[in-house]
């Protein structure tokens, strides 16, 4: 497979030996090209880990991960990926654009033959035409927020990973960023791996939902998403999505029961 994520058979431990936590057991899953997959289950079952082994950040035990058909250590240096991190971590010292602008800047050397999005245009289209020149501080959580997503797509990777990027917001926002994140993937598909604890979020932006059970971290099933796109929020008060939403919480209700949490 060239396009996407192909994670396989991955498993990781952590602690000293002799005393070592199995955190993901044998997990397995490909992201198709263009395809939005999300991970939900119970706190501690290993979602983040296994974000950061696809991501690079830490490397994993046993299995593979490859991306666009890539290692993760090629993908990385070739900035096929990008990815929103839990908290904006935007600094506070400079504007919104320089934000943007600083990944290409820190690796001037990656950018050569890479398509590169005009920093500008990008948070624009996120809504943040009016915010170039203002400091992180002078925006609300959902502008930060915003303003981090449209960073991870100066590199325009195929691939995008993001950990529970709204899960600070309070609904409202979060329902409005949701929205402009369903919107700006439908016009510029990428491969994305979602990590949140929002059922209807999950179902709203996806089109496979992977459940996970914990201790340790496995794949308890993988719901398919089957509603038309593009969706918008009448999607929310229709029948299909209620019984997806029942489906998902009664799946997630017994990994929680299984595993005591
Ligand atoms: N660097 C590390 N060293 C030791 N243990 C770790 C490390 N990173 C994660 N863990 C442990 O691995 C388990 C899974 O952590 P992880 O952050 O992947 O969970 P999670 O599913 O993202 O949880 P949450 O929903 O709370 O964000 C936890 O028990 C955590 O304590
Ligand atoms: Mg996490």
């Amino acid at each position: 497979m060239t396009g996407g994520v192909a994670i396989s058979g991955v498993s990781k431990s952590f602690g000293p030996e002799g005393n070592r936590t199995t955190v993901l057991d044998d997990v397995s899953l490909t992201i198709g090209r263009g395809e939005f997959v999300s991970v939900i289950g119970p706190s501690g079952c290993g979602k983040s880990t296994l974000l950061k082994i696809v991501a690079g950040l830490i490397p994993a035990d046993e299995g593979s991960v490859t991306v666009d058909g890539e290692s993760v250590k090629t993908a990385t240096r070739d900035k096929l990926i990008g990815l929103v991190p839990q908290s904006p971590a935007l600094l506070p010292w400079k504007t919104v654009l320089d934000n943007v602008r600083l990944p290409m800047r820190i690796n001037p050397k990656a950018n050569a033959g890479r398509t590169l999005r005009h920093p500008e245009e990008l948070l624009t289209s996120f809504g943040l035409g009016h915010a170039l020149h203002k400091y992180p501080s002078q925006l609300s959580g959902g502008m930060q927020q915003r303003a981090a997503i449209a960073r991870a797509f100066v590199f325009d990777p195929g691939v995008l990973l993001m950990d529970e990027p709204f899960s600070a917001l309070d609904e409202m926002n979060r329902d409005q960023q949701r929205l402009g994140l369903l919107e700006f993937w439908q016009s510029n598909r990428k491969s994305v791996l979602f990590v949140t604890h929002s059922v209807p979020e999950a179902i709203m932006l996806s089109d496979r939902i992977v459940v996970m059970a914990a201790h340790p971290g496995r794949i308890a099933e993988v719901i398919d998403v089957d509603l038309p796109r593009p969706r918008s929020v009448e999607a929310y008060a229709t029948d299909e999505f209620r019984d997806l939403e029942g489906h998902v919480r009664r799946t997630l209700h017994s990994v929680m029961e299984e595993t005591h949490v």
